[in-house]
């Protein structure tokens, strides 16, 4: 697909067909990241690709923490819908713990995953980025067996399906300080 198209077509993926996410496509989409830039090159970026049933897991613990915490108004009920109907998950780490790296690195994830989320739509699949998932980011730590990685979000894959508007941008000029 031309570049142009994949940029101006990636939305967040929030509905999906059900059909199965080949892994290859999975690889793809993580070799994408590991081509992005980072600073001084550490490549911060960590991956864990959920099974089903762990995927199922963590969507189970966000339905209940939501439960829990009604009165905050969180969208975490909302991320766990579209856990439920997106074909693959992954969670995404940084190894980074020392200051002053950590901001560069948060930048060196973020390439990383819009990396990710391009790459997706190239392969015609829609992704979305979930940092809802830090709301009970220790719980989702201690059942994967995650240790000593800060975790960054969840990232979910599926064949998407835009039924809902797209998002409004603001102007160009509203962007400009000077
Ligand atoms: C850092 C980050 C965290 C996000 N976390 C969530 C999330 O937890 N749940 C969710 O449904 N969408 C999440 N999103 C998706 C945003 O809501 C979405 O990017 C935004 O509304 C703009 O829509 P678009 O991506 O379709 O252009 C996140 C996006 C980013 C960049």
């Amino acid at each position: 697909m031309e570049f142009d198209l994949i940029v101006k077509s990636r939305r967040s993926a929030r509905n999906f067909t059900g059909e199965h996410v080949d892994n290859k496509d999975i690889e793809k989409i993580l070799y994408s990241a590991s081509l992005a830039p980072s600073a001084k090159n550490r490549q911060p970026w960590k991956f864990y690709v959920l099974s089903d049933e762990q995927k199922q897991y963590i969507m189970n613990m966000l339905f209940e923490w939501d439960k829990q915490n009604r009165k905050e108004r969180t969208s975490v009920k909302g991320t766990a819908e579209q856990i439920e109907v997106a074909d693959k998950m992954i969670m995404i780490y940084s190894d980074t713990k020392k200051e002053p790296y950590k901001k560069p690195d948060y930048i060196s994830l973020g390439c990383a995953i819009e990396n990710m989320s391009l790459e997706a739509v190239n392969l015609g699949l829609g992704s979305c980025i979930l940092c809802d998932t830090l709301y009970i980011d220790k719980e989702i730590d201690d059942y994967l067996g995650v240790q000593d990685l800060e975790q960054i979000c969840g990232f979910i894959i599926g064949k998407p399906i835009y039924n809902y508007p797209k998002k409004a941008r603001k102007d160009l000029k509203e962007l400009l300080i000077n």
